[in-house]
């Protein structure tokens, strides 16, 4: 008998594993001081220090319709936003602490914002929100792993109450999730050393987001992290393993599956260049070629691409960000029917690249040939398997062939992607040439 928490989660995961492709948008204070989120911590700022980001924030090119119109073009079908990271500077107009962006010059509900443009361009709605707080009074300072005043004595932990913190962040979870609208995703981030399940009272909260909004989908960081995905991939999930594993800056190699053997729902998080928060020096940029294959990793086992973005103080998307994201867009114009509703395709990998298999039809799977082929591309084992191959992007016949060099390998099956000169180099799309491949019945 399936654990019921397997069986919600399948449930409440099936869109997800058909969206296969988000947008993660890491933005707030720590974009002015443009060295990463991490600034506070990294540099042991104080936080009088952190305040003066807080005088000058004023998010004055802020327009998430730009952002979701963006997020449309490359094919993403849902969204993630920090409401708060862990400078616990929030972005909602939240009645439980002034640290807030509806106090700072912006003077703006960002969260509100958000929600409706993402929402009007069909795109579903995901809220990141830390559960490690660096700047309420009850959150652990002095001696803990990463926060901003952890070796400093003055910081000590006498007098911080942390159940009172724990009401704190519950009560914030609640605002969001009753004064919000319908959300599609909660993104907790993340569980440390002891600092995991129950010590975030994660039961009692995951009864009230289950409570308020039963088809929300939720990561496991109530119990793990990018390091240990924790109960999820167990036969007997906690009630707050969370619907999907979120490996990060990592693509799993082969996915990820519980211990009975069956996938769990997963997506990478990774971001465009090196950092999650906007970092004005980074421009290690990943192509969109990279960010391509990337997505088709991921889908072809059986998981998803959550794709960093991290906007400046203004509130702009780096332009090299944009204009990688165009170009994922128009491949994938032409080739999404690969990637959305698809997944693991249960056969070996190919030599040439990867398939993916639509999910809600066996019979058809989609071949990504990443590297160009000296002859035929081959695809082992499935002789007398294929009905009929089309170039996925404009439909062209790509006709099976048992050309002369190729009838000592009966078991496979072959095609050539230049029919003319027999040869598959160089390719119709050096990026990722998708062929669609029908089986037979
Ligand atoms: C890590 C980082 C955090 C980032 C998250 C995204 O937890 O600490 O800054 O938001 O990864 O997955």
């Amino acid at each position: 008998m399936k654990n019921t928490n397997i069986q919600k989660r399948t449930e409440r995961t099936q869109w997800f594993n058909e969206a296969r492709f988000g947008m993660f948008i890491h933005w707030g204070l720590y974009a002015i001081p443009a060295r990463g989120e991490w600034v506070r911590s990294v540099e042991r700022m104080s936080h009088e220090d952190y305040l003066t980001y807080f005088r000058e924030f004023k998010a004055e090119a802020y327009d998430p319709r730009e952002w979701a119109r963006l997020a449309k073009r490359a094919g993403m079908k849902y969204a993630v936003l920090t409401a708060k990271h862990h400078d616990g500077f929030c972005l909602w107009d939240t009645a439980l602490t002034d640290f807030k962006a509806t106090n700072t010059p912006a003077g703006r509900d960002l969260v509100r914002e958000y929600l409706e443009a993402f929402r009007a361009e069909g795109i579903k709605v995901g809220l990141y929100f830390s559960i490690i707080d660096w700047r309420h009074p009850d959150f652990p300072h002095y001696g803990d792993r990463q926060h901003p005043l952890r070796d400093d004595p003055q910081a000590g932990n006498e007098g911080r109450d942390f159940n009172r913190y724990l009401d704190f962040m519950h009560g914030q979870i609640r605002e969001l999730l009753t004064n919000y609208g319908k959300l599609d995703i909660m993104w907790f981030d993340f569980s440390y050393g002891d600092m995991a399940g129950e010590k975030w009272r994660a039961q009692a909260l995951m009864d009230m987001v289950r409570s308020l909004q039963g088809h929300l989908i939720v990561d496991n960081r109530l119990e793990g992290s990018g390091e240990h995905s924790g109960t999820i991939l167990t036969a007997n999930p906690s009630d707050y393993a969370g619907d999907f594993a979120c490996p990060e800056q990592m693509i799993p190699p082969r996915g990820i599956r519980n211990e009975l053997g069956d996938f769990v729902p997963w997506e990478a998080c990774i971001t465009l260049n090196d950092h999650w928060g906007y970092c004005a020096e980074d421009h290690r940029w990943k192509s969109a070629q990279m960010v391509i294959r990337m997505l088709v990793e991921c889908v072809s086992k059986n998981g998803n691409l959550l794709l960093n973005v991290g906007p400046d103080a203004a509130g702009r998307i780096p332009p090299s960000s944009v204009e990688i994201l165009e170009q994922v867009g128009r491949w994938m114009a032409d080739n999404g029917e690969s990637i959305y509703h698809c997944g693991y395709a249960d056969l070996e990998k190919p030599e040439w690249g990867r398939y993916t298999r639509d999910l809600r039809d066996s019979r058809t799977l989609y071949a990504h040939v990443l590297e160009s082929q000296v002859g035929a591309v081959c695809l082992p084992g499935l002789a007398g398997k294929v009905e009929k191959l089309r170039l996925l992007r404009d439909g062209s016949e790509i006709r099976p062939s048992r050309y002369w060099n190729l009838t000592e390998y009966p078991e496979h099956a072959f095609f050539f992607l230049n029919s003319r000169s027999n040869s598959s180099h160089p390719l119709p799309d050096p990026v990722d040439t998708v062929v669609a491949i029908t089986l037979k019945e």
